[in-house]
């Protein structure tokens, strides 16, 4: 086996060193980039003059050969092949023989390996969108489906005031869109060419860089070459972008889980997303609620650890940077799980309006109570008062709010009349909520149509997902 590095060396690397040192086992994923980034480098040495166009047509011919075995599955690994850009080179050489050897001129393989990453992350996260995309439009449509249904809104936990279910998917739908505005952002500042930095201090060779960036799609070329050679953050704001996502899903993931329990009972998760008990016979558990919930941990754990691994170098390339991939591999195959799978629970989620309206009680119109007597001219703190007292005296009876007599009203507030009673009702709360962003019908069906127009745009946000390869 031969190194790339060979020539200044005399003796043989440990065993373990080697293996400790290669990371072909989990960068071999990036030979579509590898083979891409290197056709279009020797396109690139070409035009500078150092290929002939003979030389440049081998090279390419060679390269499209790796790229059918790679593709195939019938690439050979041998020992010695350290990491994908080593392997695919080893193997045009093979091919093509010593002319192989010229297309690294000027290259380094830390501008290389930079390269790869912006191209698999670009193509990956592309793919991510797609899907988070449907996982809005998933919602988008439960929402349609149970556009009036009023359930129990809770902080801490506790009954708060009524709401429309299909405001709480949106909730979700907003969450997610500015993940995706995070996305795109992430994309944008990833559409960066490194390739022609060298190693560290730039290439003397000719090289029209921009041309070279424009060949490989990309928007931009970095400006310092220190500065490209070291630069992950593309990484750590794909893996930051993920952890808040996850944290969304995983939140979501809570409300149903709680709520597909039998005290909930609000919602029952589809067969083809649970799981039963091997011990007792009865059970249906929302296991994929809980793996959403459970796989953000391990996502947020490789944000954590990108960062941690950035932050004590030295300029430019140190080997500490091949520890970026595998974190960011795990990010982006859990991802392209999780969502898909949240997706599908909403598409199937049964919802049980009958158990969410036997959860709705007179307290949850405390506040409708208060705004009542608001509107008979008294000031909302004595308003809030007076109906705690209400509230008190109910309990001390024994009886619901809408129990208590017209006399016992009047005698914590003489502004309460028989009116009082068209307040008792969960339907009415709900939809008094009617200035923007609110429960009530008019404000839920704007915010549905606003959410369907900025679906539609962010489908061409991005040029298609066009794939770079
Ligand atoms: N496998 C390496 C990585 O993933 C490629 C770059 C190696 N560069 C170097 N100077 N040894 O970072």
């Amino acid at each position: 086996m031969t190194k790339l590095w060979g020539g200044r060396f005399s003796g043989g690397v440990d065993a373990l060193m080697e293996r400790f040192n290669a990371s072909f086992p989990f960068d071999r994923r990036l030979y579509r980039e590898d083979i891409e980034g290197s056709l279009a480098y020797a396109r690139a040495i070409e035009r500078a003059g150092v290929l002939t166009a003979a030389e440049s047509a081998a090279i390419q011919d060679g390269l499209r050969q790796v790229l059918a075995e790679f593709e195939a599955g019938a690439f050979v690994e041998q020992p010695g092949d350290e990491d994908i850009h080593t392997a695919v080179e080893r193997r045009l050489r093979e091919l093509i023989g010593p002319v192989a050897g010229k297309l690294h001129t000027g290259r380094s393989r830390n501008d290389q390996v930079a390269t790869d990453l912006r191209l698999y992350l670009r193509r990956e996260l592309r793919l991510r969108r797609a899907e988070l995309r449907g996982l809005q439009e998933a919602a988008l449509a439960l929402a349609e489906r149970h556009l009036d249904v009023v359930l129990p809104g809770y902080t801490h936990v506790q009954r708060a005031q009524p709401v429309r279910f299909s405001h709480w998917v949106l909730s979700w739908f907003w969450a997610w869109h500015r993940d995706l505005e995070r996305l795109d952002d992430c994309l944008a500042r990833a559409d960066v060419l490194p390739l022609g930095s060298g190693a560290l201090a730039g290439t003397p060779l000719a090289v029209d860089r921009v041309a070279l960036a424009s060949d490989l799609g990309f928007a931009a070329v970095s400006e310092n070459s220190m500065d490209a050679v070291r630069d992950r953050d593309c990484v750590a704001e794909a893996l930051s972008w993920a952890a808040l996502l996850s944290v969304h899903l995983s939140q979501m993931a809570e409300d149903l889980i709680m709520w597909s329990s039998a005290e909930f009972g609000f919602v029952r998760v589809a067969d083809a997303y649970s799981t039963g008990s091997s011990l007792m016979p009865q059970k249906r558990n929302p296991d994929s609620l809980e793996l959403i919930r459970g796989k953000t941990g391990r996502v947020i754990g490789h944000l954590t650890g990108l960062l941690v691994t950035l932050k004590g170098l030295p300029s430019t390339y140190n080997k500490d940077l091949q520890e970026d991939k595998e974190p960011l591999f795990d990010v982006l195959d859990t991802l392209a799980l999780t969502v898909p799978v949240a997706t599908g629970v909403l598409e199937t989620l049964q919802v049980r309006p009958e158990r969410m309206a036997a959860a709705l009680d007179d307290g949850m119109l405390a506040t409708d109570l208060a705004d009542y007597l608001v509107a008979k001219g008294l000031p909302f703190r004595q308003a809030h008062e007076v109906v705690g007292q209400a509230v008190r005296l109910a309990e001390d009876r024994g009886v619901a709010l809408s129990g208590l007599a017209l006399e016992e009203w009047r005698g914590l507030s003489d502004l309460v009349d028989s009116d009082v009673s068209a307040v008792f009702s969960h339907k009415r709360s709900a939809d008094r909520r009617r200035a923007r962003g609110g429960t009530g019908a008019e404000a839920v069906g704007e915010q549905l149509r606003r959410a369907r127009a900025i679906l539609e745009v962010s489908g061409t946000a991005v040029e298609g997902g066009q794939d770079a390869g």
